[in-house]
């Protein structure tokens, strides 16, 4: 019998989709009506000991795309198709105390489903390291069935938080180190993509004793300037800070990000977030070896929890199942990583004629041979 269930990190999910660490897990209603809904897990909204105060006025918005110019804008208008999500929201404003009442009742009320928490201190000093243990142990002591590490929100200030963890392999070590030493449950570590080489700090992770990487949060990005008013399209005051894009803009970018881990530690665990709204953007992650995938942008404009996206991802991968069924898949572990090994080098991708292929070092440099006129300039 084909199967949703999949086990990730030890832990069993009914399915492999998640909401992911946003607006649609910020609070116990939501996180209620997802479960209703039928999602698999959920990784709740970042919790923090530090207090939050976030921006005034509007804390995300949707740019959408116009098929005949291609513009991208926040304003809306007919015919335009989602392009991204923008956004410069802080972790959870609510406290732990507030949070750990709820992470209780909730699992009380779902016991079967995966309520993952996300955590998030500095690493500055000891005592933030401890910060880190304190919020890692009032959730699982809670209930919750797993630790996500955010290593990855792009516009904290403060140089030890957030993705400026993300950036530096030495504390995504340290950190993921300090979690697992009072860790009960599986700890899964979020990374940025804000970074040269995101190989480097998921081998960090994983040296740290981290279970399974988690990618992508948001790219950090602006919002567009309006042609008209010379503003940009969300500010305050004029002003504007680097915050995050998501939604289907940033699929493909992910994906590469995605591949170059999953290819790095085959056996190792991987939770895809980037660009999803459906089951065919799921299979990508899928098929680069991921073993859950997580969803934000897609859910937040489908009644904020997503109701629709989750019965599309799960009637996607019982049809999926049941086209391939002849192969004897029966479950996303049959074809979980099926196409990792296909990301190759360049010059190992097939030429018209191989023997003309000099890996970019033709004599004449460029498309087109030297105009004769300038040749001596060059
Ligand atoms: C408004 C908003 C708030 C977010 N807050 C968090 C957060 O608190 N913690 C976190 O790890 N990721 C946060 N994210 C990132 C998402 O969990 C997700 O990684 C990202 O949006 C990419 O997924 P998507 O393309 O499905 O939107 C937030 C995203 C948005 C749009």
């Amino acid at each position: 019998m084909a199967t949703r269930e999949v086990t990730f990190t030890g832990i069993r999910f009914e399915n492999p989709f998640l909401l992911s660490s946003a607006p649609p897990t910020e609070s116990e209603n939501n996180i209620l009506r997802a479960f209703e809904a039928g999602w698999g897990g959920v990784v709740t909204k970042t919790i923090g000991l530090h207090p939050v105060v976030n921006v005034v006025g509007a804390k995300a918005k949707f740019m959408r795309t116009s098929p005949d110019d291609a513009h991208v804008s926040m304003k809306k208008r007919p015919g335009a198709a989602l392009h991204s999500s923008w956004n410069w929201e802080l972790i959870s404003d609510k406290t732990l105390e507030w949070w750990v009442p709820r992470i209780r009742r909730i699992k009380a009320e779902f016991p079967n489903r995966v309520l993952i928490a996300s955590i998030m201190a500095g690493s500055g000093s000891d005592k933030e390291l401890r910060n880190w243990q304190t919020l890692a142990q009032a959730s699982q002591d809670n209930g919750a069935d797993g630790l996500e590490l955010n290593f990855s929100c792009p516009h904290m200030d403060r140089k030890d938080m957030g993705s400026n963890i993300g950036k530096d392999e030495g504390l995504c070590s340290v950190v993921t180190e300090a979690v697992k030493e009072v860790a009960k449950v599986p700890v899964w570590t979020k990374l940025t993509p804000a970074t040269h080489d995101i190989v480097v700090e998921a081998a960090a992770c994983f040296r740290g004793g981290a279970d399974a990487i988690v990618s992508s949060n948001t790219f950090p990005s602006l919002p567009i300037i309006d042609p008209d008013t010379l503003e940009f399209e969300m500010n305050v005051d004029g002003l504007v800070s680097s915050g995050g894009l998501g939604g289907p803009a940033i699929l493909p970018m992910s994906l590469a990000n995605m591949a170059k881990m999953t290819q790095a530690f085959p056996d190792g665990a991987f939770s895809g977030i980037g660009g999803i709204s459906d089951f065919a953007q799921a299979l990508s992650y899928f098929l680069l070896g991921c073993g859950t995938v997580q969803v934000c942008t897609a859910a937040m404009l489908d009644q904020a929890v997503g109701p629709n996206v989750i019965k599309r991802l799960n009637a996607g991968l019982d049809a999926f199942l049941e086209k391939h069924a002849d192969k004897g898949w029966k479950s996303v572990e049959d074809f979980r990583g099926l196409r990792r090994d296909r990301v190759v080098l360049q010059s190992q991708i097939r030429r018209p004629d191989a023997s003309t292929y000099q890996g970019g070092y033709e004599p004449v440099e460029g498309y087109a041979a030297p105009d004769p006129g300038t040749a001596s300039v060059r």
